[in-house]
């Protein structure tokens, strides 16, 4: 009797760590959820037809002009930049100059 209780006890332990790393996973899970949320805007909004681009790639002066050109591009294919999107996309490709 006492030989079967130990065995319960050891299978339930063994089948409760199972559960333990299970439950890990998901919660690892969650963390890349949270790392891609981190994405920069400009990896974001820009990166879906071409690579992101370099904020080196244009002057300050010129990018909310690109920028309004890939808004044509996106209009295109029913996608979209609000204006407060635009704005997050511009800083980020001007302010590093
Ligand atoms: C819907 C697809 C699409 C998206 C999204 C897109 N682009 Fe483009 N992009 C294009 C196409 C097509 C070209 C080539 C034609 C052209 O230059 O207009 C291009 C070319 C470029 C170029 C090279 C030409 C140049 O003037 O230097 C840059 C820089 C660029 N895109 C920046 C961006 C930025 C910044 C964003 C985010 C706001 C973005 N793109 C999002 C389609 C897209």
């Amino acid at each position: 009797m006492n030989r079967i209780c130990l065995i319960a006890v050891l299978l339930s332990t063994v089948l409760g760590f199972q559960g333990c790393s299970g439950q890990e996973g998901s919660a690892s899970g969650g963390g890349q959820v949270a790392v891609a949320a981190e994405e920069t805007p400009v990896e974001k909004f820009c990166s879906g037809c071409h690579q992101a681009p370099k904020p080196a790639a244009h002057k300050p002066s010129e990018w909310p002009g690109v920028v309004q050109r890939m808004q044509m591009h996106m209009a295109k294919i029913g996608k979209t930049l609000s204006d407060a999107d635009r704005k997050a996309v511009i800083d980020a490709l001007t302010q590093t100059q």
